[in-house]
């Protein structure tokens, strides 16, 4: 039995990770400051500890008293298209929390840290996205996470600490924060669906992107920390499929008995297509289950109906006005 530390285990991505870990027999803290996820997320069989992985005094000390075999970092606010307009936020929430922990990973001796960077790294280039591609993000929350995988790949070198990075890409499903109007675009749509307003898309809806179920992706990134074939490695992980977001918007509209109609807002910028090669992952021997798109849209719609929308904390220290899109003021 290992003992590991999940950041972030109250969030979406986070708890099924942390829930795994526990059906793998592990013994699993689960840091979380609540700001993006909730307390009934947190699986049975974990031991929570609200923080924020901003605090470095405290990081230290739960560190110091836990001594992790492992490290899964999740905690984060991933917020990609807002990220540009809360810069300091950006770099203090998601660079400078995950320093702390790289910093008292090193200093515990951590065996591997598990990193949840994102296909956000590599911005507006050709597709499909392989690894070994030079990151290019367009946006700060890209930035972020790019910065630290490039610590992580010198924490290794001159520290010797393993390291694993996915980068995964709109991953849906249970848990999921759908209170959230700035991120999660089927959870965004749900909660519109279930209000009676009309589906918000940005531009004519033709970008594409690819959607993972959750129950497809948490269960490989939980196995990894034991397959030393994943160490020092950055992996690609989801599904391949790939589809525009008006498929997106139908499908999840089939799944309720009203239409609030859609509303097409001034395009922003983002990247147009955003589409990952899972070959990566394939040759390491991972075969991912691919749940199909409209069954993992069912379950999601099911268990927001069952448990509500989610209520989301309003994030309102926007730091940049200029440019921000008018649905956002
Ligand atoms: N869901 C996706 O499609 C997706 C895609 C690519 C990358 N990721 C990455 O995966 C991770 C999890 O994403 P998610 O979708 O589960 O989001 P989420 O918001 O559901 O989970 C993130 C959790 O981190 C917590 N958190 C945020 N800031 C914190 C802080 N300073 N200290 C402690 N806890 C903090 C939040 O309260 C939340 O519970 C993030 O790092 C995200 O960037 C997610």
């Amino acid at each position: 039995m290992s003992t590991i530390l999940v950041t972030g285990g109250a969030g979406f991505l986070g708890s099924h990770i942390a829930r795994e870990l526990v059906e793998l027999k592990h013994r699993v803290i689960v840091l979380d400051d609540l700001s993006g996820g909730f307390k009934d997320n947190v699986p049975k069989g974990v031991r929570f500890i609200a923080c924020s992985v901003t605090d470095h005094k405290k990081i230290q000390k739960i560190f110091d008293r836990y001594n992790f075999d492992y490290v899964f970092h999740l905690a984060a606010y991933a917020a990609e298209n807002l990220s540009c307009f809360i810069k300091r936020f950006n770099y203090t929430n998601n660079l400078i929390g995950s320093i702390n922990l790289i910093n008292e990973s090193i200093k515990h001796k951590v065996q591997c840290f598990v990193f949840t960077s994102s296909i956000a790294v590599y911005g507006e280039q050709a597709t499909p996205f392989t690894e070994d591609l030079t990151p290019r993000p367009v946006d700060s929350y890209g930035i972020a996470k790019y910065t630290v995988e490039q610590e992580l790949k010198i924490s290794k070198n001159l520290f010797n600490m393993n390291y694993i990075i996915f980068r995964p890409h709109n991953i849906y499903g249970e848990n999921q924060n759908t209170g959230d109007k700035y991120r999660n675009v089927m959870g965004i749509f749900i909660n519109q669906i279930m209000n009676n307003r009309p589906l918000s898309i940005f531009g004519d809806g033709t970008q594409t992107r690819q959607f993972s179920y959750i129950g497809d992706v948490a269960p490989v990134m939980a196995r990894s920390v034991l397959d030393a074939r994943f160490y020092n490695q950055i992996v690609n992980v989801g599904s391949d499929n790939f589809y525009t977001v008006n498929t997106i918007a139908e499908k999840i509209l089939n799944c309720f008995g009203h239409n609030p109609g859609i509303n097409h807002l001034q395009k922003r910028h983002e990247v147009y297509s955003a589409i990952a090669s899972h070959q990566k992952l394939k040759e390491l021997g991972f075969l991912q289950k691919e749940t199909p798109l409209d069954e993992g849209i069912r379950r999601m719609v099911e268990w927001t109906k069952k448990v509500g929308i989610r209520k989301s904390k309003e994030f309102r220290n926007i730091e940049l006005t200029e440019g921000l899109p008018e649905s956002w003021r």
